[in-house]
């Protein structure tokens, strides 16, 4: 299986990406940090943990990191995560703390530690591991690949260009880009095809636990939340597309492509620019994703979950 390590901002749909690593036999979950996002970071870093004391997993350390993105102020989305970042349930007090490390030293800890090298899967702005770059570099070879949820091939869902992860810090996905570690981007594009229909929720809720009963109550408020905020009533479950990436290739189309990020753009700032035409003429340097087999990915979700408590 393949050793990875989460960071994230639960956030709704980063609940579903750390089940599906931490449930997949085809991962092993060494690890998971959390970063200000969806909510400020004291929000995302109990979330983590609710999120995997629910599942009954509570031999993996989680730590904090960055509250807020490299160079800019922290945007929060509130208005589809609520207040708390899992809006929805009740949610359990965590069954343990958070690692007093912090997230680059953690990172740094677990890469060089582990027997092979390590996949990172960013689910959130990618500041965390932008910093790890920054100010670890002698673990960089450590890093397997990394796999961000964010960007898209098309238009955006916080600006008509900018998806949400690449807008709150687009300066951190700029020095993940330029550190050139294999790289891979799951956009809107594709996130947007893995919708919380009505008959992925009866799939899901007839798994019949303690996990797919939470889960279904935060599919709950979160397809209320799409469906008033973007009128998508079937939420796009972003997040653990990212995570299917390394659970079964196949499940996800990868073209390997030239990707940028806007820093400067009046209007298109966290705009990914992706030379799907090879226009620019420059060298390839990420793998974008393109296309997902849907059924696939639920069933991947679906197994994993049905593996925790
Ligand atoms: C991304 O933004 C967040 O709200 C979600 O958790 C996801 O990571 C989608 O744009
Ligand atoms: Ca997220």
């Amino acid at each position: 299986s393949i050793p990875v390590i989460i960071d994230c901002d639960p956030g709704h749909d980063d609940v579903f990406a750390l089940w599906l690593a931490a449930g997949h036999p085809s991962l092993d979950l060494l690890a998971v940090t959390t970063v200000g996002g969806n909510v400020p970071l004291e929000h995302t870093s109990r979330n983590a943990r609710v999120a995997l004391t629910v599942a009954g997993v509570t031999d993996v350390p989680v730590a904090a990191g960055a509250a807020g993105p490299l160079a800019r102020e922290l945007s929060t989305a509130e208005w589809i995560h609520g207040e708390n970042g899992l809006g929805g349930p009740e949610l359990p007090e965590p069954a343990f703390g958070l690692d007093p490390r912090g997230a680059t030293a953690l990172m740094a800890d677990v890469l060089a530690e582990a027997s092979e090298p390590v996949a990172v899967v960013a689910t959130g702005p990618i500041t965390n591991v932008a910093v790890l770059l920054r100010d670890r570099p002698e673990v960089a070879p450590r890093i397997r690949e990394i796999v961000w949820m964010g960007g898209s091939t098309e238009r955006g869902n916080v600006t008509p260009y900018a998806e949400f992860n690449a807008w709150v810090d687009p300066e951190a996905l700029d020095l993940v880009l330029r550190s050139g570690i294999p790289f891979t981007m799951v956009g809107l594009n594709v996130t947007h095809r893995a919708l919380v229909t009505a008959e992925v929720r009866a799939r899901l809720a007839a798994l019949g636990t303690r996990t797919s009963a939470f889960g279904d109550e935060l599919l709950d408020f979160f397809c209320r939340t799409n469906d008033e905020v973007f009128g998508l009533p079937d939420g796009p479950l972003h997040d653990p597309v990212a995570v299917a990436v390394l659970a079964d290739p196949g499940c996800v189309d990868v073209v390997r492509t030239r990707l940028d990020i806007e820093l400067l753009g009046g209007e298109t700032v966290g705009a990914t620019v992706v030379d799907l035409d090879g226009m620019l003429a420059r060298e390839p340097n990420a793998g974008v994703a393109v296309g997902l087999d849907v059924n696939r990915f639920w069933g991947l979700v679906e197994e994993a979950i049905g593996r925790l408590a």
